[in-house]
């Protein structure tokens, strides 16, 4: 019989094929109501899942694709053809990733959030392999401002990421861990470098005291950029790529099995062009590829804008956007 270890290593394996990369599209019920509101759609369940059906059953993603992260609604659901989501992504031969936190809510005397759902989440991880989920998902979020991010929320996201990570790899689950650094404010590429630094290595020693394997594990970062209001921005893809190693190379571990960074809200062409500039250096120690949302989903979800009729060209600008995070 497979191990859990073992399930996790026939998964790492199917993420980390070269040159392909894992789309997110596990957006809460929140941030995809606000999506489809800003092409002036009102969201219900039937839109969300017509929208989700134009990603899954798009033709061909599997060209470019390792896996996609669904949100847990996705994964109940099925097509317009009454076939489960999961079952088109399996025939595609996709692993079926799930969004497992339960969104942000404010840390206690203080700007920040700390991210929800560690209680309820072995019972939730045992259901979600049973509907073919094999790895996973959960996001913390760092503010940079004069005062953030702090030790503390560092210190306690880092220990929950790792514990996280743990529970998947107990049942057979690939954990993705993302510290996401927001793009937010008018911070330096410096300061980003610094901060940068203080959470991957705390999270690396939080995994270390958890006993992580972190060949089973994947790595979900933000580039290292400047803030979006700073003068610096947008920063050249060769200072995003030399900062992002020099900061990479001394804290994440060799043997972390890929990187897939977030595109944070970039421009789509922007996030593209930073990714190729990071893999084409040389000698890189990691799988490194992408597991972006925006950046990969944004112009065809604007295409659709609702309509049956332009799901065609919107597929068609889903592989354009695809093919171009796939250029090594
Ligand atoms: P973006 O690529 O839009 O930043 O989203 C990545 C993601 O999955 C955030 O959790």
């Amino acid at each position: 019989m497979n191990t859990p270890k073992d399930i996790c290593q026939q998964t790492i394996n199917k993420l980390c094929a070269k040159n392909k990369g894992i789309l997110a599209a596990d957006e809460s019920l929140t941030t995809m109501n606000k999506r489809l509101a800003e092409i002036g759609l009102n969201s219900d369940e039937t839109t969300r899942r017509q929208y989700r059906e134009l990603l899954i059953d798009c033709p061909n993603i599997e060209q470019y694709l390792n896996g996609i992260i669904l949100h847990e609604e996705t994964l109940y659901q099925s097509s317009d053809s009454e076939k489960r989501f999961c079952d088109i992504l399996t025939d595609k031969g996709l692993c079926i990733g799930i969004k497992v936190d339960q969104g942000l809510s404010d840390l206690p005397h203080s700007s920040e959030k700390i991210t929800r759902g560690l209680d309820s989440l072995e019972s939730r991880l045992a259901d979600y392999f049973k509907q073919g989920a094999r790895f996973a998902k959960w996001r913390n979020v760092y503010k940079i401002d004069k005062n953030t991010p702090s030790h503390h929320l560092i210190g306690l996201n880092s220990q929950t990421l790792a514990h996280y990570a743990k529970m998947c790899l107990n049942q057979g689950i690939v954990p993705i861990i993302e510290p996401e650094i927001l793009i937010d404010g008018d911070h330096s590429i410096e300061r980003t470098k610094v901060v940068t630094k203080a959470i991957l290595s705390s999270l690396f020693d939080a995994c270390v005291s958890f006993n992580i394997d972190l060949s089973q594990t994947i790595l979900k970062p933000s580039m290292i950029t400047s803030g979006k209001q700073s003068s610096e921005w947008p920063n050249p893809p060769s200072d995003v790529s030399a900062a992002t190693l020099d900061i990479f190379k001394q804290v994440v571990p060799n043997h972390v099995a890929s990187i897939n960074f977030l595109s944070g809200g970039q421009s789509p062409q922007q996030a593209s062009d930073n990714l190729f500039a990071i893999q084409s250096q040389a000698d890189l120690p990691w799988n490194v590829s992408f597991s972006f949302a925006r950046a990969i989903q944004q112009p065809c979800m604007k295409l659709w804008a609702g309509e049956s009729q332009y799901v065609d060209e919107a597929r068609q600008e889903l592989i354009n956007r695809l093919k171009d995070n796939c250029r090594l």
